[in-house]
């Protein structure tokens, strides 16, 4: 395992002509982004070794490299989810790469069911906190020793980019709302039954990705940042019918406030 990674590693570093320390994780229909990365290069998935195909629609499937808020950034085009079948080695790897490449910041974004009564469709939900609720763990196995065994997940996501983000969007104009992200496995979007469980579970938006390269990215030490888009909502008395089109249409509707957010801290970082 160690062993792939680092092959994977020393084959990026050999193409790449930065050496980034921040690096961001584009949601379903959240990649739009990369149009304001300047000075770019891009590598596909399917030229990198050891790295897993992406398969789902909205998701191209690249590693992009260049600047963004006037520093050098890593952005992967495309996640893999645990749905597609991948293992959560495969799923987390990407992350673990990118601790061998020198990323000490991450940002992570995704699109979310709204489970809490106070969202609309479109907000932009800063993830402060995040409930595991998929069937196996990434860190599952002989611990790898980029961390703990059993580590700290007192404070996932890093205050302080918390704090800045809700500056820059109070600054910008940009409504912003916080809360708990449910992690679960998908494929199906939830029936009103599991929303309401999911939110008397303490979640506040739901969706299908995310927890494990968070939990991952933590494990080596790597700062987070996290905003889930909520672009349809799960709850009571009014969930909406859910289709994977819509999800797109809401996403794309609503990211140019997350670039907004993810170039104004990476700026003032
Ligand atoms: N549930 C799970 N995943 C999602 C949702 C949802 O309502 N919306 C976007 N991704």
């Amino acid at each position: 395992m160690l062993q792939k990674i680092q092959e994977t590693a020393e084959f990026l570093k050999g193409k790449m002509t930065t050496a980034p320390e921040t690096a961001i994780i584009l949601g379903t229909g959240l990649g739009s982004l990369v149009n304001e990365i300047t000075d770019k290069y891009e590598i596909e998935y399917k030229d990198i070794p050891n790295f897993p195909l992406s398969t789902v629609e909205g998701h191209s499937g690249k590693l992009i490299f260049g600047k963004l808020g006037g520093k050098e950034i890593m952005a992967m085009q495309g996640r893999f989810h645990f749905y597609e079948g991948y293992s959560m080695k495969e799923v987390t790897f990407p992350v673990r790469v990118m601790r061998e490449l020198g990323i000490k910041t991450l940002f992570v974004s995704n699109a979310a069911g709204g489970m809490n009564p106070d969202f609309l469709i479109g907000d932009l939900m800063i993830i402060n906190d995040h409930i595991n609720f998929f069937p196996e763990h990434p860190l599952r196995g002989k611990n790898i020793p980029y961390g703990d065994r059993f580590p700290d997940m007192s404070a996932a996501y890093d205050k302080e980019l918390i704090a800045k983000a809700k500056e820059i969007a109070a600054e910008k104009g940009i409504r912003i709302v916080e809360g708990v992200y449910l992690g679960t496995q998908g494929p199906t979007f939830e029936t009103p039954a599991e929303y309401r469980m999911f939110h008397r579970m303490g979640g506040d938006a739901v969706g299908m990705s995310t927890v494990p390269e968070v939990i991952v990215a933590r494990h080596c030490g790597i700062r987070v940042f996290g905003i889930s888009v909520i672009t349809d909502l799960g709850v009571e008395g009014i969930v909406v019918e859910c289709s994977h089109e819509e999800v797109q249409k809401a996403a794309d509707e609503a990211q140019p406030k997350m670039t907004t957010i993810f170039r104004e801290i990476i700026n003032r970082a």
